[in-house]
Formats: structure tokens, sequence, C-alpha cells
């Protein structure tokens, strides 16, 4: 079966029959690729598509989009701007955009601890519900809510261009400080009067629910106080901001924060040493993996470089979590740094792509620090296809409208390496053990906007 599916993964056209088991085969292994790949190659020459995709239909009636959305504020607003993006693709006489909004599980239960709900799907399901029953075509979601591994019959079909992935300080309004992150590493020297000539009060307590951020925190500095802060920004932003409230300062994804509108808020963004979740700052595109209209449609919105990145990544986190989330951060860096997006349809190109990985102790005690990189214009042999396919997170291959498709499938394969050997040297730095600790705390998403 695996040689069949291998020709299949070459493009060499076998009897529907034959690649119809091969799509059964490895669906049952979640993967997106032999399916994908195969069908969507044969794009140009589906005659009955019912979607004229990018070609204008003159007067045939507009086709409708029905577009699924969670009802939060930050969840339209992100839904709202795909749609925006599209629009700009695509005539109005064309398509026509529904939106269909839901609220999730998790949006139900926004009070409860995040650390207390034992589901993955928290934010997802419902919509997926739609998806699956056909009564919604796709559901922009931030990547960071996305499980690696989705439902079957479902699969991402575009990433969208990552915003800044960093995390965020936000002070409570009437604390002013020169420099801001000395919140979370007051000066040494005189603490006491560094508190008192800031009216903080303490233990200094900074509003989080995300365990990668409370372990990140201990780590650096154990004075400080994570405490569980839940409800949507601007309940949170009212809860910081009270006078009478515990919190000094939040922690938030500065893409959540600039999204919603609240970006004069954030005193400090939180890089080098700060480790970002996986996927975050990303906006991820869900549809059923067989709507292959739909995922031609949405293929020019796709963004290589964020694409390669959150890769790397979700593969690391996955090989690494096994279904449980963990205080685990990344980061990402490419040479040269300041590549762009269009510079991947260059095939010769040398575009290198490094992740750094951390893992820490929720009680802050350990760490583990390292990094992996490769070219992406390495090449890649038929065993890398077969072993790494299995491991693209449910992001599906791009169709051949998408940009740098040339270079798609290499560079997919060569960012998945990236996170597995990323994974493979964590193992050997004991991640597992600090992993087995953190399973007792039992937090399902890094979902903490
Ligand atoms: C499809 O699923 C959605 C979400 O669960 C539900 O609200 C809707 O009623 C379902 N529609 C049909 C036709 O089953
Ligand atoms: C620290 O500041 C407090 C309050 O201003 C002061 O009483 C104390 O003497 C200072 N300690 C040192 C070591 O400077
Ligand atoms: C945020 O949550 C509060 C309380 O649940 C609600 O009253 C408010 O409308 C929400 N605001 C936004 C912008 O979603």
């Amino acid at each position: 079966m695996q040689r069949l599916c291998d020709m299949l993964l070459c493009g060499i056209n076998l009897l529907d029959l034959l690649s119809g088991a091969c799509i059964a085969f490895y669906s049952s292994i979640q993967i997106m690729w032999c399916p994908k790949r195969r069908r969507t190659d044969s794009f140009e020459d589906e005659k009955e598509s019912k979607m004229p995709a990018l070609e204008p239909s003159g007067d045939e009636p507009a086709i409708k989009i029905r577009v699924g959305s969670r009802e939060s504020k930050l969840a339209l607003i992100q839904t709202e701007f795909v749609i925006s993006e599209l629009r700009k693709l695509y005539s109005e006489k064309d398509y026509q955009f529904e939106l269909i909004t839901m609220k999730t599980k998790g949006d139900h239960i926004l009070d409860t601890p995040l650390s207390q709900i034992g589901s993955k799907s928290l934010f997802t399901k419902e919509l997926e519900d739609g998806l699956l029953n056909k009564s919604i075509d796709f559901v922009v979601h931030s990547l960071k809510d996305l499980p690696t591994t989705l439902p079957p019959k479902l699969c991402v079909a575009a990433i969208l261009e990552r915003e800044c992935p960093d995390d965020a300080l936000v002070l409570k309004s009437s604390l002013k400080l020169d420099k801001p992150f000395t919140l979370i590493q007051p000066p040494s020297d005189n603490k006491s009067e560094w508190v008192a000539k800031h009216n903080i009060k303490e233990p200094i307590v900074i509003g989080t629910s995300s365990l990668r951020r409370i372990a990140q925190l201990r780590f650096y500095n154990p004075e400080v106080e994570p405490i569980d802060i839940r409800g949507n920004l601007t309940t949170r932003m009212n809860k910081l901001d009270n006078p009478d409230g515990p919190y000094s300062a939040l922690i938030l994804a500065y893409a959540g924060l600039k999204r919603s509108g609240y970006e004069e808020r954030i005193s400090h963004q939180l890089d080098s040493d700060w480790w970002y979740a996986v996927g975050q700052g990303a906006l991820a595109i869900e549809c059923r993996e067989d709507d292959l209209e739909t995922i031609r449609f949405l293929s020019p919105l796709i963004h290589c470089k964020t694409t390669f990145e959150v890769i790397a990544e979700r593969v690391f986190m996955a090989k690494l979590e096994g279904g449980c989330s963990v205080p685990l951060g990344v980061r990402c860096s490419w040479d040269p740094p300041d590549i762009v997006n269009e510079d991947f349809g260059d095939e010769k190109r040398r575009i290198k792509l490094t992740l750094h990985g951390s893992v820490f102790s929720v009680d802050g005690t350990k760490s583990i620090k390292t990094h992996e990189e490769a070219d992406l214009a390495d090449e890649i042999d038929i065993d890398d296809v077969i072993e790494e396919t299995k491991h693209f997170t449910s992001i599906c291959l791009p169709p051949s409208n998408a940009p740098c498709y040339s270079t798609v499938r290499r560079n997919f394969i060569n960012s998945a390496k990236i996170g597995l050997k990323l994974a493979e040297k964590f193992r050997k730095l004991g991640a597992m053990e600090i992993l087995q600790e953190i399973r007792k705390f039992k937090s399902p998403t890094d979902k903490d906007n």
C-alpha cells in the first residue's frame, strides 16, 4: 500500500479505484497529502465544477459562500478580515458571503479556569459540526486554537500572513513604569522602594490562564504570582484596571490585542527570551478536505512563509505533546532574515528556517531550550515523503493555483523535518520527564487570546 500511495504522491495517474484505497489508507493515519495532491492536480480538468473559480461567470447568479465564526468580537474581526481579503480577489457578482455565527462550548464556560476544562476542541466543535453537515463552507480560526489533529474529513486549507506572534505585557492603567518589563523582573537592589513608588500591590499578580505563560513567569521571576483571568478582552481589561482588583498586569497575545484595537495598551512586547505559543498570530481557514472548490477558492490567501513556520512549530508540538497541552513555547527565525513570501517561488534560492523551542516545568524550576534548522531548498527523497507527510498536522498541501506552488511540496517536508528533529532533541534532553509532570495539570489549550 505504501508503494501505491508513493506513486500517487508523485502524480502518477492510477485508477480512481486504487486512489480511493490510498485515500482510505491515508485518512486512517491522519494525513492530508495523498488525496489533496492527486485530486487538486486534476482541478483543471474538472469541467463540472460548480464554482467558476477565478473565471468570472457572466450571467450566472452569485455563489453563496457560508462562513462560520465564533461570536466573540475577536473571532468576528478575524472572519470579517478574511472575507474582505476574498472580496479583493473575487467579484461580488460572482460570490457572496453569508456569516454564520455560533457560540462554542468554550464561549459558554468562560468563567471556568481553562486548566480545568478537558477538551481540545473547545472553541471549534460546533463550527466543525457545521462544516461536516455542509451548512458551513469554511471557518476562520486563530491557528493557536486548532488542535494538530483535526477531526476526520476536515483540514486547514489556508494559513494567512502572521501578525506579530509575540506575547505582550499590558499594565494596569494606573501604573506608569519607565521599564515595563521590570514589573516581571523588579530591580533587586531595593524592591520595596520600587514597589512603593509605583503603588504596586504585593505579591505582584499577573493575570493569565495559559500554562505556557504561567510556567515562564515562574521560571523568570518566582516572586510574581500568576492568577487565572477569564472573560473576553473587554472584561479582562476591566478586571485589570479595577483599582481594587488584584492584577498589576496581564500577558496576552500581541496579535489579538492589535486586532481588537487595544494596541495602545501594549506596554511591552515580550520578545527574545520569552516564548510564544505554536501558531500564535496566524489565522487558519478550516474546511472539508473533499471540498476542492473551496480549497481552491481560498488558496490565493495562503502565506507561504507563515505556513512553513507553523508546520515546523506544529509538528514539533505534535511529536512532543501526544494529545495534551503543555508549557511549550517556540520562536522562528529566517536566514536571510528579511525573507518575503515571493522569495519562496525561486526554486534555487537557499532559505534557512530555524525553529527555537522551549519546554518549562509548571513550577518554573526546570526548562529545556534548544533549536533546529534546515535549508528549505534541501533535496528530499521519497522516503521523506512517506514518513514526513504523516506530520503536516492537518494542514493540506495547496492546490496548483496557490502562491509558491512550485516549491511548496519540498518546503512542507523540510519544515516538518525541522519540527521532527527538534522534538527528537527535546526527548534526548529529558523533555518527556518534564511533560509527564505537566500532564497532571491538564490544560487543554493555550487559549488566552
Ligand atoms: C449542522 O450543524 C450545526 C452545528 O452543530 C447545527 O446548528 C445545524 O442545525 C446542523 N444542520 C443540519 C442541516 O443538520
Ligand atoms: C529601600 O527603600 C526603603 C523605602 O524607601 C528604605 O526605607 C530603605 O532604607 C531602602 N533600603 C536600601 C537598602 O536602600
Ligand atoms: C464581553 O463579555 C461581557 C460579559 O460577558 C459582555 O457583556 C460583553 O458584551 C462582551 N463584550 C464583547 C465586546 O464581546
